[in-house]
């Protein structure tokens, strides 16, 4: 190899440890070809898609959606505690804020408002077939094995941007195809409608888990949700399935329990978990100190429900 060789080869390298520096260990080769388009400044996409390629099969990330359409029923909360979880138990987890609230990502003390990119920016690089933004630029680590994709109300746009885009419901599978061999897992938490944020969502996972309140009139709009799923399956999507629905904030000393159980296994069949999430003060009270519970309150009982919860999670989808 001729000297400028040697020195392409050397900057190439430099440049795949940076993009894999949660994983140190890995040694790749590469050749001329793929040098020359590890160097290119410009084409963040395609040195994605080649680093992606030359380590295939080291990890393919398991997508969830966090889903009721139902506003205020649990879905962050969901995917704050569970996250953390399965970081915990060594996984190496991507959450993403599908949601212009940007609850879950305030719930990791981020201010939303100083963000530089968001989601909506990945969204609009994509519907407009930018490709300028890595989706590694616009991720966050939080924590020891948990990174997110924040959010803000710039989200509130996406419908005027990219709603007559064609492929809009696409976009997010796209942006998550660059990084999915990075993680074990990935959660998204969806916002409180059905719309083309819910549908992307969806048209990019592997699983959903419903959260559902149990309150009164609780399944209300259930079968819209189901609709939307169904159509997705059938549009989009064919592997998308819901892997799981459970009960939150359960109040302990009502008759509530078996009531609503036994109204969404008529709904859900076998897909019902046998872990409910109990109603707890603490929950509000981890996250106004921007904690998971576990961190909060380690020996609560809502803590041990969300521990249950990722056991009986982990034993759905890896058996
Ligand atoms: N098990 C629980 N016990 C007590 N409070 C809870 C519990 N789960 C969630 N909450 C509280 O309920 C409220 C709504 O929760 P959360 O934000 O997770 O719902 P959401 O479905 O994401 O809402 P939105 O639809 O607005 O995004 C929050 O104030 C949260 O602290
Ligand atoms: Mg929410």
């Amino acid at each position: 190899m001729n000297k400028r060789g040697g020195k392409r080869e050397g900057a190439g390298r430099k440049k795949i440890k940076k993009s894999l520096k949660r994983d140190k260990q890995w040694r790749i080769s590469v050749n001329e070809k793929e040098l020359e388009i590890l160097n290119k400044k410009y084409d963040a996409r395609a040195k994605q898609i080649l680093i992606k390629n030359l380590i295939k099969g080291e990890k393919n990330m398991l997508i969830i959606s966090i889903l009721n359409q139902k506003g205020g029923i649990g879905k962050t909360t969901s995917v704050r505690n569970i996250g953390y979880l399965l970081s915990k138990k060594g996984k190496k987890v991507l959450l993403v804020d599908m949601d212009q609230q940007g609850n879950l990502t305030t719930s990791f003390g981020i201010d939303k408002r100083e963000l530089k990119f968001t989601i909506y920016d990945l969204l609009k690089d994509t519907a407009q077939k930018d490709y300028t933004l890595p989706t590694e630029d616009v991720i966050i680590n939080v924590q020891k094995n948990l990174d997110i994709i924040p959010s803000n109300i710039h989200l509130a746009r996406a419908d005027y941007f990219f709603g007559n885009v064609r492929g809009r419901e696409y976009l997010l599978k796209e942006i998550l195809k660059d990084v999915s061999y990075m993680y074990d897992y990935c959660l998204i938490d969806c916002p409180p409608n059905l719309g083309v944020i819910t549908d992307n969502a969806l048209v990019a996972s592997n699983r959903v888990y419903v959260p559902i309140k149990a309150e009164k009139f609780a399944l209300e709009g259930i079968n819209d949700l189901l609709d939307t799923i169904e159509d997705v399956k059938k549009f989009f999507n064919s592997e998308v399935e819901i892997s799981g629905v459970f009960l939150n904030q359960l109040k302990v000393r009502t008759n509530l329990h078996e009531v609503l159980t036994n109204e969404i296994k008529e709904y859900f069949g076998d897909k019902v978990l046998k872990t409910t999430i109990r109603d707890s003060i603490k929950i509000a009270e981890a996250s106004a100190l921007n904690q998971s519970i576990t961190e909060y309150s380690p020996t609560s009982t809502v803590a041990k429900d969300f521990k249950k919860l990722v056991d009986e999670i982990l034993e759905r989808e890896e058996g």
